[in-house]
């Protein structure tokens, strides 16, 4: 089956970073957001990236202009209803991605696979909320989408052989690598990242040194690229918070359990960098 034209529900920071990679990579693109804010910010977003990847010399202006003629926006999920491919990236939430799936599913055509982006929930649930769970998988991208080249790839109990080669071929057509991952909590990467991310919170908890010398710490001492707690910030409060969630529930082992420290820090409404607080003050 051949994927010509995908729709991306959520127009955050994964939602319009895939939407950009795909319209980038030559397919048409609906970036669909239930909230008209959000919509307008992502696409925003897609263009200032593309203009400065044009001001970089990596792309021509040309390329900049065919990207944005096969982007297009839509707050109704009824606009999936000539799409090939479905990728879904709202909030880590079963019940709010259960929702989205199982009305998606009276919307998208017969042939349509639909795929999530979720970061650690169980695949083979989300595709129960559909009447085509053969037709339903993980794809897992990173954060920054247009730099990150990983993609976890899930395939949930049910998901076909046919449904999963797509999927991977599609990938290496984004110029993203795939790699196939078990349907377990927090796939790999975030079953091994996210615990040190909670680590890191828990030695800011007990006064062992400061948000700032612990990403100092990190990077000079273990060359990370950013500090744990700068990372927490990058992707969000909240989605850290869920996948903590995920896997102490999933693996029922205390080792999992969230940080205090950071479920007072969602409670406030300090997200990280999107809400413009979090460890760090952004302006
Ligand atoms: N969106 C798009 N492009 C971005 C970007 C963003 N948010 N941030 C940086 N970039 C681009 C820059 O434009 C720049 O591109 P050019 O080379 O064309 O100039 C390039 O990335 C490098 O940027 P900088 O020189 O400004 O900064 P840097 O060298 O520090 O790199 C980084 C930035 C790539 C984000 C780097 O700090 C990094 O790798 N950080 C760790 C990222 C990471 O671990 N991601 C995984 C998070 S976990 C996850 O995604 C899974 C989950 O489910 C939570
Ligand atoms: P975000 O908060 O930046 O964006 C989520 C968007 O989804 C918002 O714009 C919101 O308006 C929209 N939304 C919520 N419910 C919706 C619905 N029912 N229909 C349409 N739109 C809806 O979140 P994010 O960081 O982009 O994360 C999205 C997903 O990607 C989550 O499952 C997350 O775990 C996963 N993920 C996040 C990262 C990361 O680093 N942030 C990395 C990989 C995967």
């Amino acid at each position: 089956m051949a994927i010509k034209k995908v729709m991306v529900i959520g127009a955050g920071q994964m939602g319009a970073g895939i939407a950009q990679v795909c319209a980038q990579s030559g397919f048409n693109v609906v970036l669909n957001d239930m909230n008209e804010e959000a919509l307008q910010k992502g696409m925003k977003n897609i263009e200032k990236l593309l203009t400065r990847a044009v001001e970089k010399e990596r792309i021509t202006n040309t390329d900049k202009t065919d990207t944005l003629n096969r982007l297009t926006s839509s707050t109704q999920l009824k606009d999936a209803r000539d799409c090939d491919l479905v990728i879904e990236a709202v909030v880590e939430n079963m019940d709010v991605k259960t929702k989205v799936f199982s009305e998606l599913d009276g919307f998208a055509p017969k042939h349509a696979i639909l795929a999530s982006n979720t970061s650690s929930l169980p695949i083979t649930e989300i595709a129960a909320a559909t009447n085509r769970p053969d037709q339903v998988i993980g794809m897992h991208f990173m954060n920054p989408v247009p730099v990150m080249k990983l993609v976890e790839i899930i395939r949930g109990l049910q998901t076909s052989d046919e449904t999963f080669n797509a999927i991977q071929t599609m990938t290496n057509e984004l110029s993203k690598t795939p790699v196939e991952v078990k349907d377990f909590p927090g796939f790999v990467s975030n079953r091994v990242l996210m615990p040190m991310i909670n680590e890191a919170i828990y030695t800011v908890y007990e006064g062992v040194a400061s948000p700032e010398d612990i990403d100092t710490v990190m990077k000079l001492g273990t060359n990370h690229p950013m500090g744990p707690l700068t990372l927490a910030d990058f992707i969000g409060l909240d989605t850290c918070l869920y996948i903590m969630e995920v896997l102490h529930e999933g693996f029922g082992d205390s080792k999992y359990r969230p940080c205090p420290l950071l479920r007072q820090y969602v409670k406030a409404g300090w997200l990280g960098k999107k809400t413009g607080r979090g460890f760090y003050q952004y302006s």
